[in-house]
């Protein structure tokens, strides 16, 4: 007999069928006049991650909001990630209730604004929300499912008719999807030291976590605990032997001594033949034929100082 029990999934099954852990996220984008408006967003993941010739983030929204609207006319936002503290979530629950105009909502806000730091070539971008813990200056990326003719598209809040994209831009009557690609990544100082000389327990932003309406009266949401660190499972001796095996095989000419490969061990075998081809690479650039742990120590440093850059 199963330990579990089957349950129905309906329309915003995340928050009406789940438990679904999301972030809280202000969305700033430009109004018609010119002005900064925010919408309040959970449905937001990083969506191209890696492989591909930039990095991009999703946003799943009603496309009568505001934020749908603006993006669909400017292609600008800002992702604006704020901290656990009870009155912000209670501005944020605020900013998140349709039916206001977005100068009637932002004639209240309690968000204090400044000048982002992206490129402003293409025209204008929204404001920033200065308390947030960090910021992802975004550009819609239109050409994805040829969503372009959407930008068009505006002005219909009683429910868009057919047809409708797949993925980006237009995707239901009520719906939009959004791809945005990053135009840059903004964090207060003392979290980006974290991420570049190494995080801590103590250094982590107080990120919330949201589950969204679970009642039709209730948002909710569980306040920051401190994070735990779990070791990953370290490589074993055995593993030496299987990684030589690997590295000596890439290569017809560029080979890898026992201590170079033992510097390695603990990588995921998924990642192993990408980090032996790095090195292969760098050994070649070098006049390299047999790379040992000295030469693995400094296409580390140059991987580091890279990561730093
Ligand atoms: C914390 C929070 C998260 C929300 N997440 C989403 C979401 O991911 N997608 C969505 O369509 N609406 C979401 N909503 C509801 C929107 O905020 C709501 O539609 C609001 O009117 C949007 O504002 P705008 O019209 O200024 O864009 C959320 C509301 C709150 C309070």
């Amino acid at each position: 007999m199963s330990s579990f029990k089957d349950l129905r999934i309906v329309d915003n099954f995340y928050q009406t069928s789940a438990y679904f852990p999301m972030p809280t996220i202000l969305v700033s984008t430009l109004a018609s006049d010119g002005s900064t408006t925010i919408g309040s967003y959970s449905l937001c993941f990083p969506y191209y991650i890696a492989g591909k010739s930039y990095y991009a983030m999703i946003l799943e929204c009603r496309n009568s909001s505001n934020t749908a609207q603006n993006l669909l006319r400017t292609g600008k936002c800002a992702l604006n990630f704020i901290e656990d503290n009870r009155k912000d979530f209670k501005e944020a629950v605020r900013l998140g209730f349709p039916g206001e105009t977005s100068a009637e909502k932002m004639a209240k806000c309690k968000f204090e604004l400044e000048e982002g730091q992206a490129d402003l070539t293409e025209g204008p971008r929204p404001l920033i929300v200065t308390k947030a813990y960090q910021v992802f200056e975004c550009t819609w990326d239109d050409h994805l499912d040829h969503a372009e003719g959407d930008r068009l598209r505006t002005g219909q809040l009683e429910g868009i008719e057919p047809p409708y994209h797949d993925f980006n831009g237009i995707t239901s009557k009520f719906g939009c999807h959004f791809i945005l690609k990053i135009d840059k990544i903004l964090m207060k100082e003392k979290f980006r030291d974290a991420i570049i000389n190494g995080v801590k327990a103590s250094t982590f932003p107080r990120v919330p976590v949201d589950y969204g309406y679970r009642d039709s009266t209730n948002f909710w949401y569980t306040k920051f605990r401190r994070p735990i660190a779990e070791k990953v499972p370290v490589g074993k001796e055995a593993d030496i032997q299987s990684v030589m095996y690997a590295a000596n095989r890439i290569d017809p000419v560029v080979k890898f001594t026992e201590g170079a490969c033992k510097t390695v061990t603990k990588v995921p075998r998924v990642f192993l033949k990408v980090v032996l081809t790095q090195c292969i690479d760098w050994a070649k650039a070098n006049n390299v034929t047999l790379i040992d742990e000295s030469h693995m120590k400094i296409i580390s440093d140059k991987r580091n100082a890279e990561k730093k850059k």
